[in-house]
């Protein structure tokens, strides 16, 4: 069996990528020390799938912690490494704390990688290494501006990281750039689960929606853009998912031409917030009681992906429009609140 490490497979986006290599013959074990997830999300994984996830509950920033998994498991063939934090306003408030578990866990899984002789490596970047980009479409030769905040920063020189190791070790890597994940599976069985009150669009629209959230505030209409809102190039999670075992087949294939390749994972369709807003409220049928605030400090205008290089090499094609991903978004969150009322 191909045997793939998962770090951070109890988050958002690696439980649903872990949901689509089960799915496509791989055997997936998760490393996870759930500071920023919640376990029981691998029961949702085993309600879809029918198999239990093994999770190694360990801080990859303790390199024995990390070693010990490498030593337990001698044929895993690949990584995908999500572990990390997010939070773009947390990264500011708290930069060493970006540094220090961003980078430190990235390293010490690169060190294994090496001392192992792990053959394929998949890093989680994003689109927030592009900054505030002069135009869009961004392709993955677009200049990368300096990063907005730390968190975009520890994405920035975690590129840069496993390009070298990749370039000084032979290792086979790919760089997936991920514009605006939103949405949850279609089976309702797992989703995102925030912690606090969300500081992304979408989970901040459906807990609106559902009365977790007495109201939701847009940043900004006063941009130069269609409405006067911000645009963001969202993406289904199954669609970001499904593109992560597409480059794990394509690295396994050996069909890389260098051993480092970079992909961005968008639709290639910019929507702005009020547009998004509105496409929740007609699949919904739910009126969302939002107000207009003021800009958030380190909002950039706009930006969408071209997607094309992820389409033609790794045979990548999104398959869920606004409407899904919305629709699944709501979903998920009647389903959290069903689970919360019992
Ligand atoms: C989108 C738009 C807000 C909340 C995110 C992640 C970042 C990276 C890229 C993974 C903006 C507006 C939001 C609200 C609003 N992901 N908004 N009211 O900032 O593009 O970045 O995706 O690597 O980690 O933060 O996404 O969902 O926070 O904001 O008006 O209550 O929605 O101003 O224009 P963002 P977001």
């Amino acid at each position: 069996m191909k045997k793939i490490l998962v770090t951070g497979g109890c988050g958002y986006i690696g439980s649903h990528t872990i949901v689509d290599l089960l799915q496509h013959g791989y055997e997936v074990i998760s490393a996870d020390n759930n500071s920023r997830s919640n376990p029981e999300i691998l029961d949702g994984v085993e309600k879809i799938i029918g198999r239990k996830i093994k999770n190694y509950h360990v801080d990859l920033c303790v390199f024995d912690d990390a070693h010990a998994i490498f030593q337990e498991n001698p044929d895993i063939i690949g990584i995908i490494h999500f572990a990390a934090f997010k939070a773009v306003g947390e990264s500011v408030e708290n930069p060493l704390l970006y540094y220090d578990n961003n980078l430190n866990s990235l390293i010490n899984i690169l060190r294994c990688c090496e001392e192992f002789g792990v053959p394929n490596f998949v890093f989680s970047s994003s689109c927030t290494v592009y900054g505030n980009p002069d135009s869009s479409p961004v392709t993955e030769d677009s200049q990368m501006k300096k990063a907005e905040s730390p968190y975009g920063s520890t994405k920035q020189m975690g590129e840069e990281i496993v390009h070298q190791t990749a370039n000084s070790n032979n290792i086979q890597s790919v760089l997936l750039r991920y514009f605006n994940p939103v949405g949850a599976h279609p089976s309702g069985e797992i989703g995102e689960i925030p912690i606090g009150r969300p500081a992304n669009l979408v989970p901040a629209i459906t807990q609106t929606a559902i009365g977790k959230l007495p109201q939701m505030q847009v940043y900004g209409n006063d941009y130069p853009t269609r409405d006067g809102s911000c645009v963001r190039d969202y993406i289904h999670v199954s669609d970001i998912a499904h593109a992560h075992t597409l480059a794990l087949d394509y690295l396994i294939a050996e069909k890389n031409k260098t051993n480092c390749e970079i992909f961005n994972l968008g639709t290639g369709n910019g929507y702005t917030v009020l547009e998004v807003i509105n496409t929740f409220e007609k699949v919904s049928g739910q009126k969302l009681n939002y107000t207009i605030a003021g800009r958030r400090a380190g909002d950039i205008i706009g930006i969408y992906a071209n997607n094309e290089k992820a389409r033609q090499v790794l045979g990548w094609t999104p398959a869920y429009n606004l409407e899904d991903m919305m629709l699944t978004a709501w979903n998920w969150e009647i389903k959290l609140a069903n689970n919360t009322s019992k």
